[in-house]
């Protein structure tokens, strides 16, 4: 059983060459979260560990919530990290690398998506393994199951409408990848249900939505709301150049 997926996930593996983009998070770089729309806990748990920046609403939720470090509730300080995340999310979207699409087992399914006429649909991502570099996705990014990084260097994702991660499904780290070289730069919103985690740093423009149990190692940048429901995050710091 093992054996016969190793040969599957290994007949999804799509090479390509390295990428080594200079991603200066400024002062966004000290906080965990940063958004705009406010953020909003639902559940009992947590923590956010780190600190947290909103520019616009306020943040609810804490208690019964607990986040670890200080907040920034529309300072001056917060307004400049939200901008620095946005520079770097603008200069995320704008690289060009390779588009994902469908592959012949059917590991990757490239379809079309809800409103989407010009061809560009959900790619349905399951167990997928990814070595490091840039990956376009035009329209949605769904990973239905665990995808796997495997190797040391950076990866990127961008993609033209939301990032999403169907329950228990995982972004796993294999072979040297680290969680501070991974980046999801979401054109729309992103979305982790229950259980789902994510091993990167999530930049997102519209709101980023983490459901009971989720989790991410990386830091959560959105130009728009921020939910949590009984979710985990636990920053990791993005070494600069
Ligand atoms: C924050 O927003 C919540 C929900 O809108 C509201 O109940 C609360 O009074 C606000 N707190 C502050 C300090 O503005
Ligand atoms: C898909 O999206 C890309 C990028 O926006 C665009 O260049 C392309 O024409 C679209 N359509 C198809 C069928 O790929
Ligand atoms: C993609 O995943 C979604 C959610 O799991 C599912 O509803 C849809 O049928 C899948 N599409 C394909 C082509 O597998
Ligand atoms: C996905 O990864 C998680 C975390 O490593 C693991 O607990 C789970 O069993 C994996 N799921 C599948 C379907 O492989
Ligand atoms: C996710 O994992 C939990 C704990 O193992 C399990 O209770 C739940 O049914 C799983 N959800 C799905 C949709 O697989």
């Amino acid at each position: 059983m093992k054996f016969a997926f190793t040969l599957a996930t290994l007949a999804a593996v799509v090479t390509f060459v390295s990428a080594d983009v200079a991603i200066d998070l400024g002062t966004a770089a000290d906080f965990t979260v940063v958004c705009v729309g406010g953020i909003i806990n639902t559940g009992g748990s947590g923590p956010i560990i780190g600190n947290v920046a909103t520019t616009g609403h306020n943040i609810s939720g804490f208690p019964p919530g607990a986040i670890t470090g200080d907040i920034e509730e529309r300072t001056d300080a917060a307004d400049q990290a939200h901008s620095d995340a946005e520079a770097v999310w603008n200069m995320l979207r704008a690289l060009e690398g390779t588009q994902v699409v469908s592959t012949e087992d059917g590991t990757i399914v490239v379809t079309k998506g809800m409103g989407d006429a010009d061809g560009n649909g959900t790619t349905n991502v399951t167990g997928a393994v990814f070595t490091p570099g840039i990956y376009n996705v035009f329209s949605i990014l769904h990973v239905v199951t665990n995808i796997t990084l495997d190797g040391e260097g950076q990866y990127i994702f961008t993609t033209g409408s939301h990032f999403d991660l169907d329950a228990n499904a995982s972004i796993i780290l294999t072979n040297g990848a680290k969680a501070s070289d991974v980046f999801f730069a979401s054109g729309d919103s992103t979305n982790l249900l229950a259980g789902a985690s994510v091993a990167g740093t999530i930049l997102s423009n519209s709101a980023i939505r983490l459901a009971a149990g989720a989790s991410v190692l990386g830091n959560l940048y959105t130009q728009g709301l921020m939910t949590f429901t009984e979710a985990s995050v636990t920053p990791v710091v993005t070494p600069t150049d």
